[in-house]
């Protein structure tokens, strides 16, 4: 293969089969929601009548995508030769901010042409004649549906197309999956009323079930014996203690494959997961990093600064006084103390700080102690990438205790 390339196959048999893209055949693990969405959901269809909305919601990594698709593809099998006229629209939410965006991707996928531009309600429009144009029974399925806000009108109106006259000799139904688990409880009432007749929850996967799913997959991606139990052993053990998804669990698995492949060894072992999981969460947390807006990077430099110090968990005028002299360092504009204490709140949700409530001093009140969350080593190096902060992480590593 010469210097450059190199030759995989004594280790993977199907590289493919770890791919995200990649949807399994199987899923003994959701067994019990694959029969709800059947049995609850989708088996009016057999009878030419439409199936019911549902929202389908867990934590990612949970397999809901995974089961919609493998679902509605037994479902359009199910129904031929039966005479039911049957359509699945698959549409990913993902990096969409508005309905106004998703509904447009729908025309273009139905008609060819993206309606971009366009006044809302002609969007709406177009995607009901669209609809109209395909007639039977449609079946929307809106994946990551939590990237278009709560008070959507396509959440709203898409399930009442045919009630309210949009539609006619026709049944549009929509599944709603959602990541965000407080997304059902603050949808819009009217929303949740016609969005949610069944609701399937998909709880964490426990290590067993993380370990009979990367069994499966392994069967398939890696050659014949190649994999130590061992290690499948670990990436469950190491993903279920984190979120319990299996996603990150098939992620360990194909990165602790490739690290076998570089180094020339004959199995994958405990030790190239180890060195996987430790790759792909670094991976994860300089990406979080590197989607930050510039005032919360700014008040990450801040606690990253402490803690090098060795002076965290600190609170929150603390964090802000180390704040305000690292933003006349960098020559940026600082922000008031009460929204650098929001920024770290944010820095909380998404997981790279974590702050801790204690009860007030002498004046009263709770009060917030801030400590980062992600690794210091790995948060210093993914931080100096930025070349904004070159200097001040210098100083950082440097006075690193
Ligand atoms: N029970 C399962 N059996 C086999 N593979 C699974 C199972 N659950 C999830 N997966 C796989 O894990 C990854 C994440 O699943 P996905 O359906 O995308 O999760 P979610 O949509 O809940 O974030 C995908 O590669 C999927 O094929
Ligand atoms: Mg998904």
């Amino acid at each position: 293969m010469g210097e450059y390339f190199q030759d995989r196959s004594t280790i993977f048999e199907h590289e493919r089969v770890l791919k995200e893209s990649y949807t399994p055949n199987e899923l003994p693990e959701r067994e019990q929601q694959l029969k709800r969405l059947g049995l609850e959901v989708l088996s009016p269809v057999l009878n030419d009548a439409p199936p019911h909305n549902a929202f389908l919601y867990g934590k990612p990594g949970q397999g809901k995508t995974a089961a919609a698709r493998f679902l509605l593809e037994k479902l359009e099998t199910e129904v031929e030769g039966r005479g039911v006229q049957l359509t699945t629209l698959f549409q990913t939410c993902k990096g969409h901010h508005s309905s106004y965006q998703v509904a447009c991707d729908l025309v273009e996928k139905l008609s060819g042409e993206n309606p971009n531009g366009h006044p809302k309600r002609k969007v709406f429009d177009e995607l009901y004649v669209a609809l109209q144009e395909i007639g039977g029974i449609v079946v929307v399925v809106l994946d990551e549906v939590d990237n278009i806000g709560k008070k959507d009108m396509l959440l709203y109106e898409l399930p009442r197309a045919r009630d309210n006259g949009h539609i006619e000799d026709m049944d549009v139904s929509v599944i709603g999956i959602s990541n965000d688990m407080t997304f059902y409880d603050e949808l819009d009432p009217r929303a949740k009323d016609s969005l949610c007749e069944v609701e399937i929850h998909f709880p964490p996967y426990d290590a067993n079930q993380l370990r009979s799913i990367l069994e499966r997959r392994s069967e398939k991606a890696f050659v014949d014996g190649v994999v130590t139990d061992e290690a499948i052993a670990l990436c469950a053990a190491l993903a279920a203690q984190d979120l319990g998804s299996a996603r990150q669990a098939i992620r360990y698995l194909y990165k602790a494959g490739e690290f076998a492949a570089i180094d020339d060894d004959e199995s994958v072992t405990e030790d190239h997961v180890r060195e996987a999981e430790e790759y792909v969460e670094r991976t994860n947390v300089a990406q979080s990093i590197r989607d930050l807006t510039i005032q919360d990077q700014l008040t990450l430099v801040s606690l990253t600064s402490l803690a090098a110090n060795g002076d965290t968990a600190a609170p929150t005028p603390e964090v802000y006084s180390r704040y305000m002299t690292i933003t006349e360092r960098v020559e940026t504009n600082a922000i008031a103390m009460r929204r650098v204490r929001s920024h770290l709140h944010e820095l909380d949700m998404i997981g790279i700080v974590s702050g801790t409530k204690r009860s007030g001093g002498s004046r009263g009140g709770p009060k917030y102690y801030w400590e980062l969350s992600t690794d210091l080593e790995t948060t210093i190096d993914v931080l100096a990438e930025d070349n904004r902060f070159d200097e001040i992480t210098d100083v950082i590593a440097r006075s690193q205790r």
